[in-house]
């Protein structure tokens, strides 16, 4: 019996460790829906190692196929996940960045050190006239942050001016340099980060120096302008107060900050080798960890502003690992595995439920830098699995989310470098959204790694047909994709899908992420 019993014994632990369990989604009764803004999808490209030069930016004369000096596989993927937005050009370069170093003849501009991103020599070829012209060709919103930390009112007041009027002398100086018409200029940021690399400041005195910088952004020739205030990081939740209370309505919207990384100190753990257990906290980070952030922060807003004037713009989130072996020290070229994929899922999902405070969100960063949409080296450039997310997503722009609730099982993880924050989150993440022609879009991430999970998913009266059905998996949690090797992670489509009786049948794979739309 005991060689028998012993491999039986074995082979039911085997099985009920690769179980497929179940879990099942509702409509929350009476939850009201809210339009997902589109610049929930938004992007953000800072001066910091490849993200500009190299990533979008080649120059006209590079041998890099190009439309006007932008690279143009990098255009393409962009316009395929039709990125909204464009937060430029920092980050805490914004605050050293001196806007008219970027214009006129590019023999002429002179050049800089990027203090914050490795000490890199700056340029200054990719100035405001390629960025805005870039937002151009994508056709998405540009969001320029003002320098507040090292520049000055007048500065600021002259580059809203240069940008956005019609007629007058910053008008006359940008046609002198090509171009006739302003651009249409919607998101101002003022400042970034004051509270750390734009300035040290207090809250205090950020306050009355968003209220002075401001004042000066002046609305030209019918130019609307949404003035963001520089928001805080994560767990401060005195900034918000702070802020609300003493800025109030005079800004449109508050940003804040959220980035999944181990610690702040020595190594943030490498991108591509790590185990289970970094695994679950970086998920459980961006569900659970990311809920609580984003309700305190909307509790304080709601006590000030209970109709929901001033938006929270989450403008910089995403993971934060050690750099690549082998690339520049500070210019934060980082891969992108599986686990970076389920991190975006988790928290698209996430940002979907408050959209009624929540009205843009910027991963950091388009390319290159953190948990970028693409890498490129010279001619060469590779879709990220965190890409994926986005393209499987785009149908949930500008629909109406459809409130959730999950029931399935949990995990915990523990990071022994953040006590203070435990993590428990559920395996399952939904969001579900219906766009303006009736059309559902449903959207699920599986974030167990042994186990495959049915998922019954009841949203009242639907269509019955399933569309465009994607699944985005791979063998292994670190699984990415390389320039060797640029299709390992990409999404498939997707059979493990029924309507049954009115509800959604989904036999989600293990650590998977599954969209599909319903007519
Ligand atoms: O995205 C990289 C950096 O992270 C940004 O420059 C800064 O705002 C944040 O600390």
């Amino acid at each position: 019996m005991k060689k028998t019993g012993l491999l039986l014994a074995a082979l039911a632990l085997v099985v009920s460790m690769n179980a497929q369990k179940k879990s099942s989604v509702s409509r929350v009764a009476g939850g009201e829906g809210s339009t997902i803004n589109k610049e929930i999808y938004g992007q953000f490209a800072e001066h910091l190692g490849s993200c500009i030069y190299g990533g979008l930016w080649v120059g006209k004369d590079s041998k890099i196929p190009n439309t006007q000096g932008y690279r143009n596989d990098v255009l393409q993927a962009l316009r395929d996940i039709k990125i909204p937005v464009m937060r430029w050009p920092g980050g805490c370069f914004a605050d050293e960045y001196h806007w008219m170093d970027g214009i006129g003849p590019q023999e002429n501009r002179p050049r800089m050190v990027n203090n914050n991103w490795g000490g890199t020599v700056e340029d200054n070829s990719f100035g405001t006239h390629e960025f805005l012209n870039l937002c151009e060709l994508l056709g998405c919103e540009p969001y320029v942050s003002m320098n507040v930390g090292s520049g000055s009112v007048e500065e600021t007041a002259k580059w809203v001016e240069y940008m956005t009027a019609k007629d007058g002398p910053m008008a006359k100086l940008r046609k002198q340099n090509g171009r006739e018409q302003p651009w249409k200029v919607k998101y101002i940021g003022v400042g970034n980060e004051s509270w750390g690399c734009g300035g040290n400041m207090r809250i205090e005195y950020y306050t009355d120096l968003y209220r002075r910088y401001a004042t000066y952004c002046r609305e030209y020739s019918g130019n609307k302008l949404f003035k963001i205030a520089s928001g805080a990081t994560d767990y401060d939740y005195n900034w918000t107060e702070v802020a609300m209370k003493q800025i109030g309505n005079q800004m449109k919207g508050l940003s804040l900050h959220y980035y999944t990384c181990y610690t702040w100190e020595g190594s943030k753990g490498s991108a591509t080798n790590f185990d289970e257990n970094q695994y679950y906290w970086a998920v459980a980070k961006c569900s659970t960890g990311l809920k609580e952030v984003l309700d305190k922060h909307v509790e304080i807003m709601d006590r000030y502003d209970a109709k929901g004037q001033v938006k929270l713009l989450v403008d910089e989130w995403g993971t934060w690992w050690d750099e690549e072996p082998g690339s520049i020290r500070g210019h934060l070229y980082q891969q992108n595995s599986m686990r970076d994929a389920m991190v975006a899922a988790f928290s698209l999902n996430l940002f979907h439920q408050y959209t009624k405070r929540v009205s843009m969100t910027n991963i950091a960063q388009v390319a290159n830098v953190l948990q970028s949409m693409v890498l490129t080296k010279d001619d060469k450039m590779v879709l990220t699995p965190t890409y994926y997310v986005f393209k499987m997503y785009v149908p949930n722009m500008e629909a109406e989310n459809i409130p959730v609730t999950v029931n399935c099982d949990t995990f915990t993880a523990e990071n022994e470098r953040d006590k203070e924050h435990p993590r428990q989150s559920p395996y399952v993440s939904v969001s579900a959204s219906r766009a303006k022609d009736g059309t559902v879009n449903v959207n699920l991430a599986n974030a167990d790694l042994k186990n495959a999970n049915e998922v019954t998913v009841d949203l009242g009266s639907i269509g019955s047909t399933i569309q465009n059905a994607l699944v985005l998996t791979s063998s292994d949690m670190k699984d990415h994709n390389t320039f060797d090797k640029p299709g390992k992670v990409k999404p498939q489509p997707f059979k493990d899908v029924q309507i049954k009786d009115g509800k959604i049948i989904v036999k989600m794979p293990k650590m998977s992420i599954v969209t599909f739309s319903v007519r």
